[in-house]
């Protein structure tokens, strides 16, 4: 039995480390966050999503500005603080960008997990909670998706740093049985804390059917484009397993949970809701819970993109006692409070945290 109290979030400050840091605050453990801002548009110091974090919670957060390549400002972190755990969300994120800038990515995504890695064996934290994704799958061969369904034939670069960490997690498990290892394969993150204080910044660059819903909601763009309305799917449009960020984030303190009452070694889950919705039922539930119309044009496929995708969640259920419980229509509701509330995201709404300062 091992008692985690601290926890260090690499990635802290985006869209889904926010969310995650508020419910381990919730669940009473003490936190300290670095992020780089690399998903950033805008070259920031304070961390502003945690500031927010640490007004709904009424709790501190300890930050710092820090890139996991800087394995000596990592290591002075761990000098001062004593971690029980780690979780790694750090990474670059675009599966466009990073076929275009594939070294870029491999850098940044492996590079970083290792030297992460490197600094928790050096300083003896050994549990780790790595945040993987549904990518690892590729094309999937059944559905609905199993852990067990085969993993590495991924199609794009961003994809290949997720199964290329999971490996080298694999190979330093098998190496050293004092690593203690939860890779938690993310189905498609949604949604925002019902508070309408955070979310995913809309000022950021984006490819994801959510936030282009609210472009066009917002009266940003006149028509949501659909990618393909070919597929073999009941309505013709592609098929995914939207989770709601917040459930995503408790998943994170049941897999704290796990690592506590049990050397895992290695344990990997899929994080979904277990249902698949088409784009075109995404769209009108969305309809239906905002009143606002979101109209579309049916286009070609997106290249790359795959018909259909969705978990099955048995084995969170039942080894993590986690279940999804939003439904997409509470994705609807929180998602567009915080748009509506945050149009331009957290710019110009900062309360300043300096570097290894507390958030308030
Ligand atoms: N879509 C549209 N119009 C848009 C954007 C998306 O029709 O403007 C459709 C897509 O074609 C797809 C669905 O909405 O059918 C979801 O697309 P997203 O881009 O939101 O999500 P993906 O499933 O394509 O990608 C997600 C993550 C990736 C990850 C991938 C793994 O965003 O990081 O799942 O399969 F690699």
């Amino acid at each position: 039995m091992t008692n985690i109290k601290t926890v260090f979030v690499t990635g802290g400050a985006g869209y889904i480390g926010s969310h995650c840091v508020l419910s381990l605050l919730e669940a009473g453990y003490n936190v300290v966050a670095i992020d780089n801002f690399v998903n950033s548009v805008e070259q920031q110091e304070s961390a502003a999503s945690l500031d927010r974090v640490s007004r709904i919670t009424g709790k501190k957060i300890i930050f710092y500005k820090c890139d996991l390549l800087d394995i000596q400002q990592l290591d002075d972190i761990f000098n001062k603080h004593q971690f029980d755990c780690v979780i790694h969300f750090a990474a670059m994120k675009s599966v466009g960008e990073s076929i275009k800038q594939p070294l870029m990515y491999y850098k940044n995504n492996i590079v970083g997990a290792m030297n992460l890695l490197d600094v928790m064996a050096a300083h003896e934290c050994y549990q780790l909670v790595f945040s993987s994704s549904c990518t690892v799958y590729g094309n999937p061969i059944f559905l609905p998706i199993t852990e067990d369904h085969p993993i590495g034939n991924v199609t794009n670069v961003y994809g290949r740093t997720k199964y290329f960490i999971e490996e080298i997690l694999k190979d330093s498990v098998n190496s050293d049985p004092k690593w203690n290892v939860i890779s938690l394969r993310y189905f498609n993150p949604v949604g925002a804390h019902s508070s309408g204080l955070i979310g995913e910044d809309p000022t950021k660059n984006f490819s994801n059917l959510m936030p282009y819903i609210a472009l066009v909601a917002l009266g940003k763009k006149p028509t949501l484009s659909i990618f393909g309305g070919d597929y073999e799917t009941p309505d013709g449009t592609g098929i995914r397993d939207y989770i709601h960020v917040m459930d995503l984030a408790e998943g994170h303190v049941a897999a704290l949970k796990k690592l506590q009452s049990k050397q895992s070694h290695l344990e990997v889950f899929n994080l979904g809701s277990g249902q698949g919705t088409s784009v075109l039922e995404f769209v009108q539930t969305f309809e239906n819970v905002t009143g606002v119309k979101v109209p579309y044009i049916i286009e070609a496929r997106r290249e790359g993109d795959i018909g259909s995708m969705y978990a099955n969640c048995d084995l969170a259920r039942t080894k993590l006692g986690w279940t999804a419980k939003y439904t997409l229509d509470d994705i609807c509701r929180d998602f567009w409070r915080w748009q509506s509330l945050n149009p331009n995201g957290y710019k110009g709404n900062s309360i300043t945290s300096t570097n290894g300062d507390t958030c308030h």
